[in-house]
């Protein structure tokens, strides 16, 4: 099983004389100021759990865009900052955008336009000449960062996620064969009916052929991909081998599931101080003596929410026995607000809840809580213990972590999980009660069998599920990219 220590003696023995550099849109350690005074805050994610403990063994350098407002304060001129603050040990370069930048790039062309178009939810992609313009220069932004950062060293470097895709071209055509480059790409790669509409589909692919490494979670949308570049890209694909060979460069492209701490989590779900904050939580919603039924999400249209409340709907309708017995709380963090398309769905999301809570509720009761609050990792966690079962809907999802969180949170073997079968999780998780969110009575009943599921079943569905989980953690997600890449450089 990897762990935390595996990861961190893998770059330290291998990584000789290179630099290690990690690319992303969000930063891993965001500066805020809090009543006028400054605070650090560490972003929440997967990514940030695997690879800030292997920054912190190789004392390497993320780059990302500055986005808090006491980002500049901190930084010095060239925008670096050493982090974690408890115990600085590697460089955090932030990359200033303006707002014109940030509008094009991470409004418009990457949740505009890459966003609906590499997820199957029905919304439609805005495709925006300005928009590209910007991604196009935010991109070439990012490739001058690292560029700046690793002067003639030769560097590996670890790119996330769609923000990014021009960014491994643009370093090869700087320096060619400075940097062995890895990508990972958090979201689905859609299949090519879905693709081919893309106006910048070509630059796209190529952008992303000069990568060494390009992962997806599952194999599905590595074989869109490659799909992708057969029919739109002059290549020698080698089916055997998942790579594609380009002018004479191959990018390898393989399936990564990515996944979470599973120890950390495990350790921390028992601790006095989750338990302290569950009780609390418990009494705040009044939820004793009733079923609790949890969801959890940023307020994105991929996630399925109104469906799922639908489906709570329909699970009252079919089953009025449980009125008055229980209460779906869901929690949702507001997200890309100065999008037109989140704000329509946080105000149908309202009026939805507003609509079955009115049809349903009785003089003591309401079936529906709905709370949009941000959750420290504690109260995550606290969170994860009181549902009897959580329900994960989303339309379309690469991974989706809350299914392996709700899991791992529970060390008690209670609780199930309603887990949409378009999700990546849901090809690891077939434990969990697989639904089609798309499917209102299928969906409605998928949450009342979890709900009425005898205990033993429950726990040997749990058990198998936390299993898996602990094998297939965070740290062997990033020892499994890390290893491939070093072999680039370093041949077994
Ligand atoms: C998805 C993406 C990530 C992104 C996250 C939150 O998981 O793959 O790259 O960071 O959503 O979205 P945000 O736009 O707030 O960074």
């Amino acid at each position: 099983m990897w762990s935390k220590s595996d990861l961190q003696n893998l770059v330290k023995d291998k990584l000789g004389d290179y630099l290690f550099i990690v690319v992303s849109n969000r930063q891993p350690y965001v500066h805020v100021f809090n009543k006028g005074k400054v605070e650090c805050r560490r972003g929440a994610g997967g990514v940030i759990t695997a690879l800030d403990p292997v920054m912190q063994a190789c004392h390497g350098t993320w780059v990302a865009f500055g986005n808090g407002d006491a980002d500049r304060k901190v930084a010095d001129e060239k925008g670096k900052i050493k982090v974690p603050p408890e115990n600085p040990s590697y460089s955090l370069k932030r990359v200033w955008l303006s707002k014109e930048e940030e509008n094009g790039y991470y409004y418009g062309y990457s949740n505009e336009a890459l966003w609906p178009l590499c997820h199957m939810a029905f919304e439609r992609p805005l495709f925006r000449q300005e928009d590209w313009g910007q991604y196009v220069k935010v991109n070439r932004k990012f490739a001058a960062a690292v560029k700046e950062e690793a002067g003639d060293k030769k560097a590996f470097v670890w790119i996330q996620d769609y923000h990014l895709c021009l960014l491994p071209k643009f370093l090869k055509e700087i320096s060619p064969s400075q940097f062995v480059i890895a990508h990972f790409w958090h979201i689905p790669w859609p299949n090519y009916d879905s693709f081919r509409i893309c106006p910048q589909k070509k630059e796209i692919l190529e952008g992303l052929l000069a990568n060494d490494l390009l992962g997806f979670h599952i194999r599905n949308h590595r074989d869109n991909f490659i799909e992708a570049v057969d029919r739109e890209i002059e290549s020698k694909i080698d089916r055997e081998k998942f790579s594609v060979t380009r002018q004479d460069h191959e990018t390898l492209i393989r399936p990564y599931p990515i996944s979470i701490d599973f120890e950390g989590i495990n350790r921390i779900s028992v601790s006095a101080e989750v338990l302290k904050i569950q009780e609390a939580l418990v009494e705040e919603f009044r939820l004793g003596g009733y079923k609790v039924l949890l969801g959890l999400d940023r307020i994105d249209y991929t996630k399925g929410i109104p469906e799922r409340l639908l489906a709570v709907d329909g699970l009252l309708e079919r089953h009025p026995e449980l009125k008055e017995k229980v209460v779906f709380l869901q929690m949702g963090e507001l997200s890309r607000i100065h999008i037109p398309k989140y704000k329509e769905l946080n105000d149908e999301i309202n009026a939805l809840v507003e609509e079955i809570n009115w049809k349903h509720s009785t003089d003591t009761w309401e079936p529906i809580i709905l709370v949009r609050r941000h959750l420290s990792f504690l109260d995550l966690i606290a969170f994860y213990r009181m549902g009897d079962v959580c329900l994960v809907s989303s339309l379309h999802d690469g991974m989706n972590l809350v299914a392996k969180e709700f899991v791992a949170s529970r060390s008690d073997e209670q609780g199930m999980l309603v887990l949409s079968q378009f999700t990546g999780a849901s090809r690891e998780l077939t434990d969990a009660i697989l639904v089609n969110p798309y499917d209102r009575e299928q969906f409605s009943e998928g949450i009342f069998f979890a709900l009425s599921m005898p205990d033993e079943e429950r726990k040997k569905r749990m058990s198998k599920m936390r299993d898996l989980i602990q094998q297939h953690n965070i740290f062997r997600w990033s020892g499994k990219v890390l290893s491939e890449l070093l072999k680039f450089e370093f041949k077994e």
